[in-house]
């Protein structure tokens, strides 16, 4: 059994790679087969210039590295996505990639395990719909989870711009909330 952790950050040590590595680290604990995957280190462009050739099973007239990081997502059996909110939806990078993997790439999840956690505040259900609407049909799909950093600070006052810093998950709370996406999975 394999699960995939995808942190969609432009950060790599920031909150979101934090959060799904927390949630990876208790499936570890069952002898869980983990890897945590940086969106940042694939060159994804958005569409371009096309005349939907991915529709008619022809060349991509924009190459990049999706259908790389798409055929990697294909060989697990569980994902966890991690996305921060960037101006209340999510990043960029993220919504090319989702744009530049429709039909038939959609496919990559059919049958897996997935879950979310979204990091922010502001605009979590914008997410959280996009990312149901990615992983939840043909997947068992957990659910999503969201962690406020502004929460954490308030909760805890030794933390104070911990989401800065990408220190929210030395909370004790935020662990046990990343934690419960992978214990509700398997
Ligand atoms: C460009 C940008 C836009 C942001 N917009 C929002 C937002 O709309 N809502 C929110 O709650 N947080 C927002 N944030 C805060 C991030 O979600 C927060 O800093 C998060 O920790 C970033 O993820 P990271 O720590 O993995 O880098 C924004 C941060 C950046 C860099």
């Amino acid at each position: 059994m394999k699960v995939f952790g995808l942190s969609c950050s432009a950060r790599r040590l920031g909150n979101t790679a934090a959060a799904v590595s927390t949630a990876l680290n208790h499936l570890k604990k069952k002898n869980v087969e983990t890897e945590l995957i940086y969106l940042i280190d694939y060159d994804i462009k958005p569409c371009k210039n096309c005349n939907m050739e991915c529709y008619y099973d022809k060349e991509c007239p924009t190459p990049d590295d999706s259908k790389k990081l798409a055929n990697l997502l294909e060989k697990c059996d569980g994902l966890i996505v991690g996305s921060p909110l960037y101006n209340g939806t999510i990043p960029a990078l993220l919504a090319a990639f989702l744009e530049r993997n429709p039909y038939p790439y959609d496919e990559i999840l059919k049958g897996k395990v997935t879950a979310a956690i979204i990091i922010g505040s502001m605009g979590e259900t914008t997410a959280a719909s996009i990312l149901t609407s990615w992983l939840a049909p043909n997947k068992y799909f957990v659910g999503w989870i969201d962690i406020d950093p502004r929460a954490t600070t308030a909760r805890n006052p030794k933390l104070k711009d911990s989401w800065l810093k990408g220190n929210i998950t030395r909370d004790e709370y935020n662990q046990k909330k990343s934690g419960r996406v992978s214990r509700k999975s398997l």
